[in-house]
């Protein structure tokens, strides 16, 4: 799929199941890394940035393979802890194999890891973790090398709450000896299904859900079976498609205990939503409201991942929106696309956008640049007139089964080409 055709103005309408999450499944297939055995992973997504991982893990030797009911991974035969591949600098969540790989060889060797290009995501904070757990650090050329001598559990305090670093340390201390404690932790729901799936294989780890992580030594881990939750960030991006296209949609298992901000913010557009046990209703307003001020903040505040597609429906509201990008300084490369389809948005300063709404988008040949700015283009596309043409859509592949086919289960005029 290189393109994605459009042909929008028209109101969604039907059903769509929510599939598996990127965030939570990539650090889980990491994961199984530590318990030299065999792990089913159910409901994982069948995306890019997965198949990336399943080539890096066969890389470190691991047997992996699909079955009806999921990926298996037997790690029983990892050989090596250097990885070559260039999956790792295309994809930032290739650095959790850091975490995984230093507790399973207490060595690693890795190109510097990369990732979507919003910004200059450096890896200091879990440098300085692993640093405390008595990993040395060494870099060679464009290579990061990594060796513990003795990985040993630490009193860590992370000074921002980042979900790479909290996994990292989650990874590599169920392994070290003594216990650690993570003060600062991240308190995504990824984070959690990370320790749920370690726990399911045998490791003590309180204080899932909060901030204070604290990670028990000494457990024999096994394989096990375990079930990725729903992507809220998938969910969310349908749940904005029609929020701003129009119409009424249910989204199947839609995870929205772990959607509060994005929900609250949906309401504040007018949109109409109902929760139950099977996932979101949602039925949009006319036009959307524009919203005062929408602010991207750690979990649970609203999600940076989710905040071009809310900028995409916040440029045909009524009224005016302001936009604070708190997380990544290079997350408005999707204005200059959005500004070619007629919207009127300023940038004030590098991490602030007001948004002008008009009352309709025109189609344009726009060119997604990065993951979640590719999926904003998508939604843009439903709500322009005329037919809008996506390129780039690598990225968009990269954390969507098939976004064309679950939009055209809810009834818009997609195809890809
Ligand atoms: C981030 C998001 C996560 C999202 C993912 C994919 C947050 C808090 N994290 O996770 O929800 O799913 O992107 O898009 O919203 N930082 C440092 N040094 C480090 C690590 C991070 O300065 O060593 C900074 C980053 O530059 C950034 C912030 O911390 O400003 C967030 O980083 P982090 O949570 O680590 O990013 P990801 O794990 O990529």
């Amino acid at each position: 799929m290189d393109s994605i055709h459009i042909q929008g103005g028209v109101a969604l309408q039907g059903k769509v199941r929510i599939q598996g999450s990127k965030n939570a499944a990539l650090p889980v297939l990491a994961a199984t890394l530590l318990t030299g055995d065999g792990s089913l992973i159910r409901n994982c997504p069948r995306i890019a940035d997965v198949y990336a991982m399943v080539s890096l893990l066969k890389e470190l030797g691991c047997s992996v393979y699909w079955q009806e009911k999921g990926l298996f991974i037997d790690s029983s035969t990892v050989r090596r802890e250097e990885i070559c591949s260039d999956a790792v600098t295309g994809m930032r969540s290739s650095l959790c194999l850091l975490g995984a790989l230093i507790g399973r060889c207490g060595e690693v060797v890795m190109e510097h890891p990369g990732g979507c290009v919003i910004g200059r995501r450096p890896i200091d904070l879990h440098l300085t973790a692993l640093e405390q757990m008595g990993v040395e650090f060494r870099e060679k050329g464009a290579k990061l090398l990594a060796k513990a001598d003795r990985l040993c559990g630490a009193h860590i305090i992370l000074p921002f709450p980042s979900v790479g670093a909290t996994e990292n340390v989650v990874l590599a201390a169920v392994l070290a000896e003594g216990d650690t404690v993570l003060e600062g932790a991240a308190l995504e729901p990824e984070i959690a299904a990370l320790c749920q799936y370690l726990q399911c294989c045998g490791a003590e780890i309180d204080g899932v859900g909060t901030g204070q992580l604290v990670i028990r030594s000494g457990r024999k881990l096994y394989g096990t079976e375990f079930a990725i939750p729903a992507d809220r960030i998938v969910a969310g991006t349908y749940l904005f498609g029609c929020i701003g296209a129009g119409g009424s949609v249910f989204l199947e298992d839609a995870p929205w205990e772990d959607m509060g901000a994005v929900l609250e913010l949906a309401e504040h557009m007018g949109g109409r939503l109902y929760t139950s046990q099977e996932g979101v209703y949602v039925q949009a307003p006319n036009r959307p409201l524009a919203v005062d001020c929408i602010r991207t903040a750690p979990h649970p505040g609203f999600p940076t991942d989710l905040q071009s597609v809310a900028l995409s429906v916040a440029a045909v509201a009524e009224g005016q929106s302001m936009i604070r990008e708190t997380i990544f300084e290079n997350r408005f490369r999707v204005v200059e696309d959005l500004r070619r389809m007629g919207a009127r948005i300023e940038e004030q300063g590098v991490d602030v956008v007001r948004v002008h709404g008009v009352s309709k988008l025109h189609s344009a040949e726009v060119e997604a640049r990065e993951l979640r700015g590719g999926a904003a283009l998508v939604v843009a596309g439903l709500m322009a007139q005329g037919e809008t043409v996506v390129t780039g859509c690598q990225y968009i592949n990269r954390g969507y089964e098939n976004i064309c086919r679950d939009f055209r289960e809810l009834g818009a005029r997609v195809t890809s080409a």
